[in-house]
């Protein structure tokens, strides 16, 4: 959480969140005249912001032709599946108001996880013109990012293969660390790395602990993730340790 361009929003509990990180998004959206790339989190911590995105002024002022929605990591689970990210992203806002075409799921229906990241790995150099990613030229606009009780991002668990991956933007994790244990497909830090915007949602005082290791600097992949531009911790009080000064 150190480094130039990264710093810490602190707001009063999740409904501010969720209202800070939807004017972070139109910011986002209204910065960039073209073809706007967002990149998901899943998990529970996004809920209400995907929520907030379907309803005014939100929903009026973003530009739904033109932003294509990604997702950073998924479970290796059918779509529909309860515990499938996408599926959530889509109930709670994508089927309202997005054109299916600019929405990208990864394939959980591929043969294996292995596949289904190779395919997503394809699927976003397409989108992006290239299979180098150019620090001069982002591949999102705004990625999304929660941060798992052992202080993983997306599916780079601490101590696991995928969280050294740097030559391949999605892998395929067989195993999780945390609940729900079933496989995964992860973009790297690398591919995490290319926006313009990251922005960590945490909320709650379940969040405190995590947070509390996350600011003394212990090597996390959530302290390995950063943005090539702005990288935001949006924080509520709850969540901060206790005598939190900032
Ligand atoms: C997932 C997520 C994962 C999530 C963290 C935090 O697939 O589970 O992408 O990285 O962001 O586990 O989860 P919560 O927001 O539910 O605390």
């Amino acid at each position: 959480m150190t480094g130039p361009g990264c710093h810490i929003v602190v707001v009063e509990d999740g409904a501010a969140l969720a209202e800070a990180a939807a004017e972070r998004l139109i910011e986002r959206v209204e910065a960039n005249p073209g073809r706007i790339a967002i990149c998901m989190t899943g998990g529970s911590s996004p809920k209400r912001l995907y929520e907030l995105l379907a309803t005014e002024p939100y929903r009026s002022e973003i530009p739904w032709d033109r932003v294509h929605w990604f997702i950073g990591d998924d479970r290796f689970v059918p779509t529909g599946d309860p515990l499938n990210n996408m599926s959530m992203a889509r109930a709670a806002f994508l089927d309202s108001c997005a054109p299916l075409a600019n929405v990208h799921p990864i394939k959980t229906d591929a043969a294996n996880p292995d596949t289904a990241a190779a395919l997503y790995a394809r699927e976003l150099q397409s989108f992006y013109g290239a299979d180098r990613l150019d620090r001069t030229k982002p591949l999102f606009d705004l990625v999304l990012l929660g941060v798992g009780p052992d202080g993983h991002v997306a599916s780079l668990f601490p101590g696991y293969p995928a969280i050294a991956v740097t030559d391949r933007w999605v892998v395929g994790v067989p195993e999780a660390h945390v609940t729900p244990f079933v496989p995964r497909v992860s973009l790297t830090l690398p591919a995490l790395a290319s926006c313009r915007e990251m922005l960590f949602l945490m909320s709650g005082t379940d969040k405190r602990p995590i947070l509390t290791r996350v600011l003394s600097g212990e090597d996390l992949p959530a302290n390995r993730a950063t943005s090539d531009g702005e990288t935001v911790w949006l924080c509520d009080r709850p969540a901060l340790p206790d005598g939190y000064r900032g």
